[in-house]
């Protein structure tokens, strides 16, 4: 039997369709038709909503507040996505939906189209059965989350008391495992930034100056090993003095989960082992722990064939993923110091920042996230999990920050939709499971 959420299709893949990748300008006017597909969606489900402009990418707001006396949820996603290369590595076009064994394929599929597209329908399915909603919300959905932009930074707190809530509910994170509820309650954060290494005035011959002339590229891969150690442990001195350790109730529930690290590495990642501090559990690794992280590295000759030349240039983009009681500011300021410290001699290089993000917790005891926990269930039909995720969501923490809220983050990826990679994937039962989860969620709160 087909599931009554299968009519959502058509429009979801209308939705993936538009290429809103935030962080190419010459992607500009998708963003923009993407903000105007979410506008025209909460506009047909009965809300009054709006596009904001500003500097960045634009904000949708939305809003109906019909029900005085009950709960208010502000309703967050994000409708752009990450860049598709490699490109030749997508089975079907990034931005043609393409149905294969009950998934969607597409580039935004899970990470967030798809899961904002949850939102969206759990809203106009109850408002067409009902002509009004249980609860009140509003909806904030923006076009930077992927690029770090500051639109929705600059926003919440210059309209914090026009936002005002209860929680913030977040679909925008993933379930430990098929079949498992899963409520996400923790986010790292991020300090994002490039290291440029310069040497000589110009590209040189390698034969003729190799010996005396120094290699930019070279020292970069000196500065990367001397910030982090081959244990995968961050070398820059009191790093890790201010991270907190998880609970002694957390690290019980995590040692719980169905978890084989095996499994993890051949399956989950196909890497022939897992890297990382010695002695600490892989899930705390992950979600409790701080990184150093090497993105790309640009200079020299990358091209087919052969060419002898010491570069004069070399970049890199790397990133912190920081935990609780980490000071954004202070990684900063210790990822530039550490760039200095770790300079060879013959060249110069420089940490220059690009975004960072704070991460953020939430008390699983609120009766927002307790409401969440048993709409899940019930929907699922299993206990719901409490996990933490290694990703960052920047404004959650600017949600609890500014608006004094929790974010309940009911999360319906799965851990092999591909994220961030080539054939990016949502399971369609999922997204229609998902849609009945927060259309309970909202009952429930209403009750
Ligand atoms: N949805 C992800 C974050 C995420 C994924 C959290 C899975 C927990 C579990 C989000 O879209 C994302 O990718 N964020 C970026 C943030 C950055 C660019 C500021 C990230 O984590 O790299
Ligand atoms: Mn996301
Ligand atoms: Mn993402």
């Amino acid at each position: 039997m087909p599931h009554p959420n299968e009519a959502f299709l058509p429009g979801l893949f209308e939705f993936l369709r538009i290429p809103s990748i935030s962080t190419l300008p010459e992607h500009q006017p998708d963003i923009r038709r993407a903000a105007e597909f979410v506008l025209a969606e909460l506009t047909a489900a009965g809300l009054s909503a709006r596009i904001i402009e500003g500097e960045g990418h634009p904000l949708v707001y939305g809003e109906w507040l019909g029900a005085p006396g009950k709960p208010t949820l502000l309703l967050y996603g994000h409708y752009d996505v990450q860049p598709v290369d490699p490109v030749d590595e997508w089975i079907s076009p990034p931005f043609e939906p393409t149905v294969r064994n009950d998934n969607v394929y597409c580039r935004g599929a899970v990470d967030d189209k798809g899961q904002t597209y949850i939102l969206l329908k759990a809203v106009a399915v109850t408002m067409q059965r009902h002509g009004r909603l249980p609860v009140n919300v509003r909806v904030l959905i923006e076009g930077e989350e992927e690029c770090g932009g500051g639109h929705i930074s600059r926003y919440v707190p210059a309209h914090a008391a026009e936002l005002k809530a209860d929680a913030a509910l977040i679909c925008d994170t993933e379930m430990f495992a098929p079949e498992l509820p899963t409520i996400c309650t923790g986010l790292r954060g991020i300090v994002y930034g490039e290291i440029h290494v310069t040497g000589a005035r110009t590209d040189l011959h390698s034969g003729i100056y190799g010996g005396a002339a120094p290699n930019p590229l070279q020292a970069m891969a000196e500065i990367i090993c001397a910030i982090k150690d081959r244990d995968g442990r961050i070398q820059i001195p009191g790093f890790y003095d201010p991270v907190a350790p998880p609970s002694e109730a957390e690290r019980a529930a995590w040692a719980r989960l169905p978890f084989d690290e095996a499994q993890y590495a051949q399956h989950e990642l196909g890497a022939p082992e897992l890297v990382g501090e010695p002695g600490i559990p892989v899930l705390e690794r992950l979600w409790a722990r701080p990184t150093f992280e090497v993105h790309g590295i640009r200079g020299g000759f990358t091209g087919e064939g052969a060419k002898t030349v010491i570069p004069a240039r070399a970049v890199a983009k790397v990133s912190c993923r920081t935990v609780k009681n980490q000071v954004l500011e202070t990684v900063e300021r210790q990822l530039a110091e550490a760039v200095k410290a770790a300079c060879p001699r013959g060249v110069t290089a420089e940490y220059r920042h690009i975004h960072s993000g704070d991460g953020a917790l939430v008390d699983t005891r609120h009766p927002c996230v307790q409401a969440a926990a048993r709409a899940l269930t019930e929907c699922f039909g299993q206990e719901t999990v409490y996990v933490r995720g290694g990703g960052s969501i920047p404004i959650v923490a600017m949600f609890e920050k500014h608006l004094g809220i929790p974010s309940v983050m009911m999360g319906f990826g799965l851990p092999d939709d591909n994220l961030h990679a080539p054939n990016e994937k949502f399971h369609l039962p999922n997204f229609y499971r998902g849609i009945d989860a927060v259309i309970r969620y909202f009952e429930m709160l209403g009750e």
